[in-house]
């Protein structure tokens, strides 16, 4: 990586590497720059400018750089500027273009795992929008963590334990019926679920009743059990459903229920730490900062932090990763800042803990996406309608496709802009689900990368004579700038990692598009005369393809040969 290695130039000659690489905000001032006269100007206490032009001296000299820059200019105050040389892009681009298939793999994370856990849907509930979100992000970074060369596994942590269950199955066991269970066992859970809570209302007795099934359920029972499966059997059916979809898989599916056994060891390690405190008859721990964790409620029943730590301690022992990322919404932020300080506590912090939470999704009017009665929308119902939608614009675009390929075309393009509309921007932000613009080929959308690959592509097919080009020969502004473009992929990857959000990736494949549309509008590229300078402006294209597939993959969004 260009930037790494700049970087590690510079530390070494200067031997200090307290200072950042940054982009420039305009791209007449450079493709990097560097803070480093500042941070040496406080050591010696002199004028950053001053210094400045003696780093400049001595970098402009130096062999490595010089080979990869053509100039590093000192601006006020204090800023060391570099421009990429127009023969390093060259040269690269060679390279690059050989090994297109794979271009932006590499192997910064080899030896070390990282853990993704994402999705985490409840069983009994269908699967939510917040699910979506999380499926769609997690899934991501997990790519992202692959293309870098970590060990990665995907990990769907469900909600398959807990006092609901209990209600459920004491609902079931008055109201329940086998046949409309199965008829439609989703929307029979949730009825029976809420008819629980409404008769609640007018018989408390049944609270106590939920809490036996429960502890029927902990102490397996085995009527309880097999109710339990078969709720889980089904939920399962569904979220698998959903994941088919939107081409998501797991490597571990282990959820709540998997520590059942486990949490009384869990609760006596954390005793043995001499960190359980009993507290009006439950069991906490105090926290610094933070209100404590309840470990154990009084009527002896376990929650779901407590499944959490045990859950950390199997994942750390397992796999012993470098990271554990939770991608889960930013409502969950306190629970997990309460486990992150409990791992703490117990030792549970050789890997590096991040919640990496996200936002709300809004619907067009700003508020939360629902249904137009005002319930909230189900899932099927959302990946359901934007395929159609996408199918109609498929349509409108190429009259010419015929039913099956619109079919397959649509959900291509309906899934992948479900995926970049919430990719593109920061997890932590709610994003809104304004369908036309998400399906929108000329705007920032999956639609427009994804035609913007059918453009390109239908150039190299139409070249039949094609040879190697030859890259010197790829002078303009416009293709130094694609050039550029194409090798800051593998940062743009990297950053991803950096931040634990891809919208720096899909930013950068949007440029990359629209570089790529303005040099495609503005260039006869297949009538050109000069055959050489043709075949190098394939060589570009054809490299461009293989990033735009190659990055759209890692957001989880396929590429097509038609739209
Ligand atoms: N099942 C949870 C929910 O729907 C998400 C799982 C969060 N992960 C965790 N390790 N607690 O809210």
């Amino acid at each position: 990586m260009l930037k790494d290695s700049l970087k590690e130039r510079i530390a070494s000659k200067f031997k200090e590497d307290n200072f950042d690489i940054l982009t420039p905000p305009d791209e007449k001032l450079g493709d990097y720059s560097i803070n480093l006269a500042f941070i040496l100007a406080k050591k010696n206490k002199t004028a950053p400018m001053k210094l400045g032009e003696e780093i400049v001296k001595t970098l402009s000299t130096d062999k490595e750089i010089s080979k990869r820059f053509s100039s590093v200019t000192l601006v006020a105050p204090g800023f060391i500027n570099f421009f990429i040389k127009k023969e390093f892009l060259q040269e690269e681009l060679k390279g690059i273009y050989k090994d297109r298939d794979s271009y932006g793999r590499s192997k910064i994370g080899r030896g070390e795992t990282v853990i993704v856990e994402y999705c985490g849907t409840n069983i009994a509930k269908p699967m939510h929008v917040g699910h979506l979100r999380s499926t769609i992000i997690g899934d991501g970074l997990a790519n992202v963590y692959k293309t870098l060369g970590y060990n990665v596994i995907r990990w769907n942590y469900i909600g398959d334990w807990g006092t609901q269950f209990g209600k459920l199955i004491a609902a079931y066991k008055i109201w329940g019926d086998k046949d409309i269970l199965k008829k439609d066992p989703m929307g029979t859970m949730l009825d029976l679920y809420v008819k629980f809570h409404q008769e609640l209302k007018l018989s408390p007795e049944l609270e106590s009743k939920g809490q036996e099934e429960f502890r029927k359920l902990e102490n397996g029972d085995p009527e309880n059990r097999k109710l339990w499966e078969m709720f889980r059997d089904y939920s399962m059916a569904d979220t698998d459903k959903m994941l088919e979809i939107l081409g998501v898989s797991f490597d571990v599916v282990k959820g709540e229920s998997a520590y059942e056994k486990v949490l009384s060891k869990t609760i006596n390690s954390i005793e043995n730490a001499g960190i359980l405190k009993e507290s009006e008859g439950a069991q906490i721990i105090e926290l610094e900062n933070l209100p404590p964790a309840l470990i154990r409620k009084s009527d002896g029943a376990t929650l779901y932090i407590t499944r959490d730590i045990a859950s950390l301690r199997d994942r750390i022992k397992s796999y012993k990763p470098s990271k554990i990322l939770y991608v889960v919404a930013n409502q969950q932020t306190l629970h997990f800042e309460q486990l992150f300080a409990v791992a703490k506590l117990l030792g549970l912090d050789q890997s590096e803990l991040i919640h990496v939470k996200f936002g709300m999704v809004l619907g067009e009017d700003g508020k939360k996406l629902a249904t137009r009665e005002g319930k909230i929308i189900e899932l099927q119902e959302l990946s359901d309608k934007i395929i159609d939608l996408a199918k109609e614009r498929v349509k409108e675009k190429n009259s010419s496709l015929g039913d099956k390929e619109i079919s397959v075309i649509g959900k291509t393009v309906g899934i992948g802009a479900l995926k970049y509309n919430d990719l593109k921007q920061h997890p932590y932000s709610d994003i809104v689900f304004n369908w036309d613009a998400m399906l929108d080929f000329s705007g920032n959308s999956a639609a427009y990368l994804q035609y913007t690959y059918v453009r390109l592509l239908n150039i190299l097919m139409k070249v039949k004579d094609k040879k190697k080009g030859d890259s010197s020969l790829l002078n303009s502004l416009e293709e130094e700038r694609i050039m550029k473009r194409i090798l800051l992929f593998p940062e743009s990857i990297k950053k991803c990692a950096d931040l634990n959000s891809l919208n720096s990736l899909a930013l950068y494949l949007y440029e990359l598009a629209n570089d790529a549309n303005r040099f495609y509008e503005s260039t006869r590229i297949i009538e050109d005369k000069d055959i050489n300078l043709r075949n190098a402006r394939l060589m570009m294209i054809d490299t461009v393809c293989g990033v735009l597939k190659n990055g759209l993959k890692i957001l989880g969004i396929n590429v097509l040969n038609r739209i």
